[in-house]
């Protein structure tokens, strides 16, 4: 890499800049490119005054992460039209001076998805209502699945299904749909070290014709994907989707196509 007065930098905010696996990922694809562009972290503490850094020092582009996702939008020009809905932000254009906040989340589980199937008239269950949630649940509606989303919390899943769309219900809705389900997503944290012993679905709900993603990343196979493998059930993995959301960032960042290739090559070589 080679740093001249014409280098565009992006920088990265979020309380995982130490940890996060994105700066090979991002920066192997500008080398192999050629691109003249820099993803480096940046260590935040005050949003707004990181959002002001952004703007006083010129830097192209961010990429966001928790705990800033929402907390950052009042500080932004505009949002576009995945951010807006969704509520949350992870990625901000500075165009010419114009922050605009965008969200690849969502499109990024759905690309995921559409690796191992397609995604339209198929019948899904995406357990939770958080941010993860949010994003995932519009995604799959504007690709014509049929969406139920079962949560802990009813009411929470009641307000997104309306906002979304589609079906809801409580987590005991399982065992009446999920013989009849193609696709189960978790979107909850359940699964996540240090609690890896937990999973939301019964082993015996588990049948080889579903489809199971789980967006839980640490560890990378959870209860939920090694219960579901056992079962003869085809499974996605959460850096799938952090995969294709860090692409759709790249294009975004570059409007450039992203070498899937390079940046998968990358990721893989840090996990
Ligand atoms: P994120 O932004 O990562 O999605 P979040 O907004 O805090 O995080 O959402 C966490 C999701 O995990 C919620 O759907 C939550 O359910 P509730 O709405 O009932 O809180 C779900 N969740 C977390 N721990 C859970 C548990 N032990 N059992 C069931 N659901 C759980």
């Amino acid at each position: 890499m080679k740093i001249n007065g014409e280098t565009k930098l992006i920088g990265f905010f979020g309380s995982t800049f130490r940890t996060s696996k994105m700066y090979a990922m991002y920066n192997s694809a500008f080398e192999a490119l050629g691109l003249n562009y820099a993803y480096i972290p940046f260590m935040v503490e005050n949003i707004k005054k990181g959002v002001e850094a952004v703007r006083n020092l010129c830097i192209h582009a961010i990429g966001v992460t928790i705990p800033f996702k929402i907390s950052i939008i009042p500080f932004l020009d505009e949002l576009d039209k995945d951010a807006k809905r969704i509520g949350a932000v992870n990625v901000v254009i500075n165009n010419n001076g114009k922050l605009i906040g965008g969200n690849t989340d969502g499109k990024g589980g759905v690309r995921a998805l559409k690796e191992k199937t397609e995604v339209k008239n198929k019948r899904i269950i995406l357990l939770g209502a958080g941010g993860a949630a949010r994003a995932i649940a519009f995604a799959i509606k504007d690709e014509g699945g049929k969406l139920t989303i079962l949560n802990r919390t009813l009411n929470e899943a009641k307000k997104l299904a309306e906002a979304v769309v589609c079906h809801f219900g409580g987590l005991k809705k399982l065992s009446k749909l999920l013989p009849t389900t193609d696709i189960l997503i978790n979107s909850t944290s359940v699964g996540m070290g240090p609690n890896i012993n937990q999973s939301l679905v019964d082993k015996n709900l588990l049948h080889k014709e579903l489809i199971v993603m789980d967006i839980v990343s640490n560890p990378k196979e959870t209860k939920l994907l090694r219960e579901a493998k056992e079962s003869g059930c085809h499974v996605i993995f959460a850096d799938r989707m952090l995969l294709w959301q860090g692409v759709l960032k790249f294009k975004l960042y570059t409007g450039i196509e992203p070498p899937v290739e390079v940046m998968e090559k990358a990721l893989k070589e840090t996990t």
